[in-house]
């Protein structure tokens, strides 16, 4: 049968979820069309600020002369932590051990002791060059390997976790071997740096504009160092040029610095670090010294484990403390140990004040948990694929015994077995294995190495109360939606799949929805986004208030037509009530003419969950997301160098929202963590300086450096088992340590010099040059 066009009605929504739209800035990021805070239009009379930073490591501020700074052309005000109106602190964990600025003595080359106010930024920044300082320095700790974790001086309280006797069972266990991995920290290097503009209002108020990724945190720290209550403070994002863990609370001095100066000076003010500045006063990734002792038996089934994880927490205990948490909560990866004991060391450093980035911990403890594998295999001679897949815990549906992690949560929805089956297949792992052993037979200098290892990452804040999150929607009289929620945007699309879960429940395209810029003046008591949570609290938030207004919306319409409420249905962009049917803006126009209200303030806060630290026990997680990577290189054995053949990756996103960004997330994730294990190196010297501070000397990787070959698939079976948002699985951190596998495959390269008889223990990141001295120290062993 013909139909007339104009009959024919869309079967669907354009861009709701599970479909693919595009990320909605990508167009303003490429073109330069998107505004990032260094972009917005200045108000009229807007200063800059610029830092002056400690010269040495750790000492008493014996004096202090900032007149040449104060006499500089441009200068308007010079701050010192004196001028600090509230609470010189802005220490996320309320430890008092985060000062704005520098209070009488420095603990950390780069520490922020002055900032000064001029006209322009390069004033400012010349400026703060003047000021002449004199210290009394006082010893420095700043690398832990040498460090005593039993008498060092801990940032907070180390956690332990433990199940079952791990010393006797190591003791009785047939094989054992033990051994100590150093592995480095990473820079956030995100594409923008560190920038808050504040603007003073009247009163007590002030607004900071602030590439925040915890607007609600950043809030109350300036709040607080101001001396106001948290509503004389609101804080707006749009977008980060990248966050990655470094904007959690590393905002937070920035827009506490630019707010004390607006509201002296009663101008706005803009402070932006520049990347090296950026790099030397913020903090990172932690390194982390991990110290493991394993029992297994003739087979490679592991019996036993009993670790220490030691991490650079820097001067300050930051969010060290929940870093080192997450470490031993991923130190089993996706294994299953009967008996195990891991503690976390959060030591004291003289170095900047290490933070989050993304995987938070996680893939330190799953990198000693891969080692823990790699040591199994070589000592008993076996692929360590097959030692992975030997030690994984009981699959979804199997009631077996091996399911229990070190903090007692039972793993109830393991689907690594088929993902590493599906991958293993797709991948061609056997053949490859079989092709690399001959051309390694073959090739003198160049060597081969594969690995394929998997991810099991945990979803949820640990901190029971982060798991909350409100959004509020409106819908105006002429039926366009404006949605707002407390997540933040930075480039990982989290307004795309939040928009697209609104667009899903009032069934209207997706160019309905605009996407605004989060705000503490709309949702207030946000968490950081982080963890991975964004879409999975913002979108039930979001879905909640757009279900609100729903469900008023059918009231409305039940009555005014006198039908049933079960007769009234969302058709796409249409709505039928008993037999007529009316477009979402005509209903929309009769309900505001009804006087329905047509906004909500959505909620959420994720079931199930409960962690008790003190006893080391709880379901720390709603869920896990899964994935593996199947990594080959050619290193060559005469300078360390190396190339990344090719990637196979199977991620599961459970049913993804949108697979277009899902896929974005899993690459970027697995690229980011490949440079962490390679190139990315921060070296400090002796003095505490870190010689590492920009690109010049700082690798991350570049486009040239992917994978020659990148084959990466999302899951198409997968749904997470439990109720998330539209059954989907958060995406942002869990690919990050699906470069392990190039680690190992390294490490698998270097292992073939010496015919896979011993165990390279690659440290990381492993830079060309650590390659070579593996494969320099491998050598020696064979002859000998
Ligand atoms: N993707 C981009 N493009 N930029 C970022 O800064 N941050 C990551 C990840 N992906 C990041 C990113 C981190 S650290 C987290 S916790 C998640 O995104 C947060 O986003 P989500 O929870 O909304 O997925
Ligand atoms: N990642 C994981 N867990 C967390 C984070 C994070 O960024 N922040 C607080 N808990």
């Amino acid at each position: 049968m013909n139909k007339h066009a104009s009959d024919i009605k869309a079967e669907t929504i354009v861009g709701g979820v599970h479909s693919s739209p595009r990320h909605d800035s990508a167009h303003k990021h490429v073109s330069g069309a998107a505004v990032y805070i260094d972009d917005m239009t200045e108000p009229t009379g807007t200063l800059h600020a610029g830092l002056g930073l400690s010269t040495v490591a750790h000492g008493i501020l014996k004096s202090v002369d900032l007149s040449a700074v104060r006499a500089a052309p441009g200068v308007v005000a010079v701050l010192t932590h004196e001028d600090v109106p509230g609470i010189n602190d802005i220490s996320p964990s309320y430890m008092h051990d985060d000062p704005v600025l520098a209070a009488g003595k420095v603990e950390f080359h780069g520490q922020p002791i002055f900032c000064v106010i001029a006209e322009t930024r390069e004033q400012a920044r010349r400026a703060a060059k003047l000021a002449k300082i004199e210290y009394e320095e006082l010893p420095a700790d700043i690398d832990i390997w040498d460090l005593d974790v039993s008498t060092h001086r801990q940032v907070v309280t180390p956690l332990t976790l433990k199940r079952g006797d791990a010393g006797a069972a190591l003791n009785s266990a047939p094989r054992r071997v033990k051994g100590r991995m150093r592995l480095g920290g990473q820079d956030h290097f995100y594409l923008e740096g560190q920038v808050s503009l504040a603007v003073p209002g009247e009163d007590d108020e002030v607004v900071v504009y602030c590439s925040t990724q915890g607007p609600s945190e950043t809030q109350h720290m300036v709040a607080h160092a101001l001396g106001v209550p948290s509503n004389a403070v609101t804080i707006e994002v749009r977008r980060m040029g990248g966050g990655f863990g470094g904007k959690e609370t590393q905002a937070n001095q920035c827009a506490a610095i630019a707010a004390i100066a607006a509201k002296k000076l009663k101008r706005a003010v803009k402070i932006r670090l520049d990347r090296d500045e950026d790099m030397m006063a913020t903090g990172k990734r932690h390194d982390f010294a991990i110290d493991y002792d394993v029992g297994f038996d003739e087979e490679g089934r592991i019996l036993a484990v009993d670790y220490t994880f030691a991490l650079r927490a820097g001067f300050s205990a930051d969010l060290s403390g929940p870093v080192g948490d997450r470490a031993l909560f991923h130190c089993d990866n996706a294994y299953f140990f009967p008996h195990v004991q891991a503690k976390s060391a959060p030591l004291y450093t003289n170095t900047v004040s290490n933070t989050a980035f993304r995987g938070f911990g996680g893939p330190q403890g799953m990198v000693g948990a891969e080692r823990v594998i790699d040591e199994v295999a070589f000592a008993i001679g076996k692929d360590p694929l097959d030692i992975r897949k030997l030690n994984f815990y009981d699959a979804m549906g199997v009631q077996g015994e091996r399911n229990l992690t070190p903090y007692h949560q039972k793993v109830e929805d393991c689907v690594i077995q088929r993902i590493v089956a599906e991958l293993e297949e797709s991948a061609d792992y056997a053949g490859r294995r079989k092709a690399i052993s001959e051309f390694n037979a073959r090739s003198r200098i160049v060597k081969r190495g594969i690995a394929l290892t998997p991810v099991k990452f945990g979803i949820s804040f640990t901190k029971t109360e982060s798991n909350q999150a409100g959004a509020l929607v409106h819908v105006y009289s002429d039926g366009s939606v404006h949605m707002n929620h407390g997540g933040t945007e930075m480039g990982q699309g989290l307004h795309l799949k939040v928009a697209q879960v609104v667009a899903e429940e009032l069934q209207i395209d997706l160019d309905r929805v605009k996407i605004t810029a989060t705000t503490t003046a709309k949702v207030p008591n946000t968490s950081p986004t982080a963890a991975s949570s964004g879409a999975d609290l913002n979108g039930m938030a979001a879905q909640n208030a757009a279900r609100q207004i729903k469900d008023r919306l059918i009231a409305f319409a039940a009555e005014s037509y006198q039908v049933l409420r079960e007769q009234v249905t969302f058709l796409p962009n249409r709505v039928r009530i008993g037999d007529v049917e009316m477009s979402f803006p005509d209903l929309i126009k009769k309900a505001y003419m009804a006087r329905v209200q047509l906004s909500a303030a959505g909620f959420y806060k994720t079931p199930k969950i409960h962690w008790d630290r003190k006893a080391g026990r709880g379901h720390a997680f709603y869920y896990y997301a899964y994935g593996a990577a199947c990594s080959e290189v050619s290193i060559d054995t005469l300078t360390g160098e190396y190339v990344v053949e090719r990637t196979d990756i199977l991620h599961d996103t459970g049913h993804s929202l949108n697979k277009a960004i899902d896929i974005g997330q899993v690459e970027g994730g697995f690229i980011q963590g490949m440079g962490w294990l390679t190139t990315e190196e921060l070296w400090w010297d002796g003095k505490g300086r870190l010689r590492t501070h920009a690109p010049s000397t700082y690798k991350i990787p570049l486009a040239s450096d992917r994978p020659k070959i990148f084959n990466v698939a999302l899951t198409d079976w997968s749904e997470a088992h439990e109720p998330t948002i539209h059954r989907s699985k958060a995406v942002g951190e869990p690919p990050l340590p699906l470069g392990l596998s190039v680690l190992h495959a390294l490490s698998d390269a270097v292992a073939s010099v010496a015919d896979h008889k011993i165990c390279p223990r690659l440290d990381a990141p492993a830079t060309p040059e650590r390659v070579l001295m593996a494969i320099e120290r491998l050598k020696a062993a064979k002859k000998e």
